[in-house]
C-alpha cells in the first residue's frame, strides 16, 4: 500500500485547547473548525474537544455535519446566512448567526412574521473595525443593534464581534482596531469577541468574552517569526510517507521536471511517495527541509504529482521504506510554509482527499 498518510494527534489537539484556555483564562473559547477543521477532519476534531465552549464554521453544511455527528455545543455560522430559506434550518438546529449587512436584518424581520418556531435565534453583530471584509461600518453599529433589539425572534442582548486584519504583523493597527470596536460598542451590553489566534497571542486586552482560535488549536503559529512550540503548543498533523526508491546521482545530473536542480557532487537521491496530488505544495523551493531518519535533508527538483525527491547525501545509510515526515512534530509546518512562500493554513487545508487519515490518542486518558 502507498505509505502516504496524515496522522492526527488528538491528544495534541486537546493539549492546545487547554493552552489557549490558559492564555485567555478569562474568556470562553470558540474553536474554529471551518474548512474541514483546517484540513484535520471536522467531525473527528469536534468530537475530540468536548471542553470547547463552542465551534465556529463557515457554512450551514459544515454546521449540519456537526449536528448530525451528535455535536451538542453551540455552533456559530461565521458568514451568517446566505438565503432566507436557510433560517428555519438554522433555528431548528439552534445555530448562531453572524449578521454583517442590513439585508440580513430585514430578512430576519420578515421571517419573524411567518415562523411558528418559538426558539430564539442567537446572533452576533459583526463590526468592521478595519478589516474591510464582512461587517457593519462602525457608525452603523448602534442603529443595526437597535433594529435587532426590536425583533422578538432574536435573543437579547445582541452579541458583538469584530476581526483583526493584521494581529500577526501590525500591533499599532490592531490596537487602533480594538479602540474603535470598543468605542462603537461602548453603550451596548452584549458579549464581545475579537481575537483570532494572532490576536490571542499579541492582544490580551482584546480577549473579551470569547476568543476564536483556529490555527493555534492545530498547533501552528500564525506569526511568521515564531513557532507553535514558543507558545507551548504541539503540532497536531503529521504528514508522512516513506522513501520509495534510492538512486545514486552523479555530479551535473539533474532531477525532475524542468531540470531545475543539478547535483553539485556525486550522491544519493531519495524518492518520496508524496506530491502535489496529496497536497504537498508544488512551489516548495529547492532546499525545503524534509525529515528523514532523524535529520533534515533538502528537497531537490520540482515536486511532481505523486513523488518528490530529496538529496540524501553521499554518505546516505537510508533504506527504501524508511519513514519521511513532510511536516509534523519533527519538522514544523511553519518552516515548510516559509520555503513554499505560503502560510501554515494553506498547507494543512490543502491535504487532498486521497491521503488516508489516521487518528491517534483519541482516548482522553492519554497524558502528554
Ligand atoms: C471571523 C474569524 N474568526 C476567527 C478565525 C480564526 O483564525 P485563526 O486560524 O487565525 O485563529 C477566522 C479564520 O479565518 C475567522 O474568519
Amino acid at each position: 500500500m502507498r505509505p502516504t498518510k496524515a496522522v492526527i494527534d488528538l491528544a495534541a489537539l486537546r493539549h492546545n485547547l487547554e493552552r489557549v484556555k490558559t492564555i485567555a483564562s478569562d474568556s470562553k473559547v470558540m474553536v474554529v473548525v471551518k474548512a474541514n477543521a483546517y484540513g484535520h477532519g471536522l467531525v473527528e476534531v469536534a468530537k475530540a474537544l468536548p471542553s470547547a465552549d463552542m465551534f465556529a464554521v463557515a457554512s450551514l453544511d459544515e454546521a449540519l455535519i456537526l449536528r448530525q455527528a451528535g455535536i451538542r455545543q453551540d455552533i456559530l455560522l461565521l458568514e451568517g446566512f446566505f438565503q432566507a430559506k436557510e433560517l428555519p434550518i438554522i433555528q431548528r438546529n439552534q445555530l448562531q448567526l453572524v449578521l454583517h449587512h442590513q439585508a440580513q436584518i430585514e430578512q430576519l424581520a420578515a421571517y419573524q412574521t411567518i415562523t411558528s418556531d418559538p426558539n430564539p435565534i442567537k446572533v452576533w453583530l459583526k463590526c468592521d473595525s478595519g478589516m474591510y471584509r464582512l461587517g457593519f461600518a462602525l457608525e452603523q453599529v448602534a442603529a443595526a443593534e437597535k433594529a435587532l433589539s426590536a425583533l422578538s425572534i432574536i435573543e437579547q442582548p445582541i452579541k458583538l464581534m469584530s476581526h483583526f486584519a493584521c494581529a500577526d504583523s501590525d500591533q499599532e493597527f490592531s490596537q487602533a482596531q480594538i479602540s474603535k470596536f470598543a468605542e462603537a460598542t461602548q453603550d451596548l451590553v452584549g458579549q464581545r469577541s475579537m481575537a483570532n489566534s494572532a490576536g490571542i497571542l499579541t492582544q490580551p486586552n482584546a480577549h473579551w468574552d470569547w476568543v476564536r482560535p483556529g490555527l493555534l488549536i492545530y498547533g501552528a503559529s500564525p506569526m511568521l517569526d515564531s513557532m507553535a512550540s514558543d507558545f507551548g503548543l504541539q503540532p497536531v498533523m503529521s504528514l508522512e510517507s516513506q522513501l520509495m526508491a534510492i538512486k545514486p546521482i552523479r555530479q551535473g545530473q539533474s532531477v525532475g521536471y524542468g531540470r531545475n536542480w543539478f547535483a553539485k557532487t556525486n550522491g544519493n537521491i531519495g524518492l518520496v511517495a508524496i506530491g502535489y496530488g496529496d497536497g504537498y505544495p508544488r512551489h516548495a523551493k529547492n532546499g525545503t527541509p524534509v525529515w528523514v531518519n532523524g535529520r533534515q535533508v533538502p528537497l531537490v527538483g520540482r515536486v511532481s504529482m505523486d513523488i518528490l525527491a530529496v538529496d540524501l547525501g553521499a554518505d546516505s545509510a537510508d533504506n527504501i521504506g524508511d519513514r519521511v515526515v513532510l511536516w509534523g512534530k519533527e519538522l514544523s509546518m511553519e518552516t515548510v510554509a516559509t520555503f513554499a512562500d505560503t502560510i501554515p493554513y494553506t498547507l494543512c487545508c490543502g491535504v487532498t482527499s486521497r491521503v488516508p487519515f489516521e487518528y491517534i490518542n483519541a482516548d482522553d486518558s492519554h497524558h502528554d
